[in-house]
């Protein structure tokens, strides 16, 4: 079998880095571009930041601060029409996944026809499009400054589909992230996490995926809990901006499995976010699949800093790591299912959406109605 790795775009990676978002937008010969952030981003003052750097490289730029958290392709489609309108030739996407994912989706619709709808499928399909695409996360959990992912809420399918698009360059940037509230720091962290543990058990996986993604568990598990802690530890802020980035280059080519299928249904029937829906599944995840890689799984549970002796089977490696898991998110204060309201019942009616979510295909383990029934209680049970 061949094993594909590939990284999508360049990385400039430092405190300080957004400074040279105009400076670079004017290196590939673009003269207007299209902001795309949304509310929260802006009352952090970081999209004054980016503007007096577009400003300071003598560059015109359009704003779309109307992106929020899973976006459809209505939201797309709204800032497809201000591109337009604009005459804009390049895309910034500035702020968590949401708004890089619509700044990617929304670059289709600069030289495709829409709506949006008509490239955001059950099966995601790639479009290689012309205008350039820059990425600035200001969290430390999506990696989706270099991935080819976007991925779009379709309401009309009570789903979350994507699309595979180029992207150009990604402005990774630490002093982004100090303003991230703590909720937001455990939950983008954790999706980092499985990004990251996803890949390295994606039946996909390579030789790429499996450096970057225990370096990056490695480094989650030693920052995570700081960076919570203690908000305005830049280090720790800088391990995780790193840790995400290189977990985000662990999946872009194997891509995530069933835990992220567990997390869409959640993000659709409950609205919960998509990093605490990943983490919620992380857990069980990582359980499920352990019997069918146990060596991966040795591999994980050492990133952790876990003690492995080298004759664990496969379950008991994933019940390490499980417990691990669920171990940080408890010192982290998570809420679970059941905290928020949730019932087993409506859970467990879930099972169908995660099967025939395609993330599923790419478990180790088939995913079957009763595997997804079964996976369901489970990470509803442990975690309370
Ligand atoms: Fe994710």
């Amino acid at each position: 079998m061949f094993r594909q790795y590939s990284q999508p775009a360049p990385v400039i990676y430092g405190c300080g880095a957004i400074q040279i978002l105009g400076e670079k937008i004017k290196e590939l010969g673009c003269k207007k571009v299209l902001c795309v952030y949304d509310s929260g981003i802006e009352k952090a003052g970081i999209i004054d930041k980016a503007i007096a750097s577009i400003k300071a490289a003598g560059i015109d730029y359009a704003l779309f601060g109307g992106v929020v958290s899973d976006p459809s392709d209505e939201v797309v489609d709204k800032g497809g029409a201000v591109a337009l309108r604009e005459k804009i030739d390049c895309v910034a996407g500035i702020g968590g996944g949401s708004s890089m994912d619509a700044a990617k989706a929304i670059s289709i619709l600069i030289h495709n026809p829409g709506p949006a709808r008509t490239y955001i499928q059950a099966k995601p399909i790639t479009v290689n499009t012309k205008a350039p695409v820059i990425l600035v996360p200001t969290s430390a959990g999506t990696g989706s400054e270099v991935t080819k992912v976007a991925v779009i809420s379709r309401p009309d399918k009570n789903a979350k589909w994507s699309v595979f698009i180029n992207t150009t360059l990604a402005i990774v940037d630490p002093e982004l992230t100090v303003t991230l509230p703590k909720f937001e720091t455990v939950n983008t962290g954790l999706d980092a996490f499985s990004h990251a543990a996803e890949a390295m058990t994606c039946i996909n996986w390579n030789p790429h995926s499996d450096l970057v993604g225990e370096a990056a568990i490695r480094k989650i598990t030693a920052n995570l809990l700081i960076a919570y802690n203690e908000p305005d530890n830049l280090e720790a802020r800088s391990e995780m901006a790193l840790a995400a980035n290189w977990a985000g280059l662990a999946f872009n080519d194997p891509i995530t499995h069933v835990g992220h299928a567990v997390a869409d249904a959640f993000s659709c029937h409950f609205h919960t976010p998509h990093g605490l829906n990943c983490a919620l599944a992380l857990p069980e995840t990582m359980a499920l699949v352990a019997p069918a890689m146990p060596e991966r799984m040795a591999i994980i549970a050492n990133a952790m800093g876990l003690i492995v002796k080298g004759n664990e089977s496969g379950a008991e490696l994933g019940r390490m790591v499980a417990d691990g898991v669920r171990g940080l998110m408890r010192l982290m204060n998570m809420k679970s299912l059941e905290a928020m309201g949730y019932t087993r019942e409506k859970v467990l009616s879930l099972a169908p959406d995660v099967m025939s979510n395609h993330l599923a295909s790419y478990c180790p383990v088939q995913i079957t109605e009763d595997v997804a029934h079964g996976l369901l209680g489970r990470v509803y049970d442990t975690y309370r």
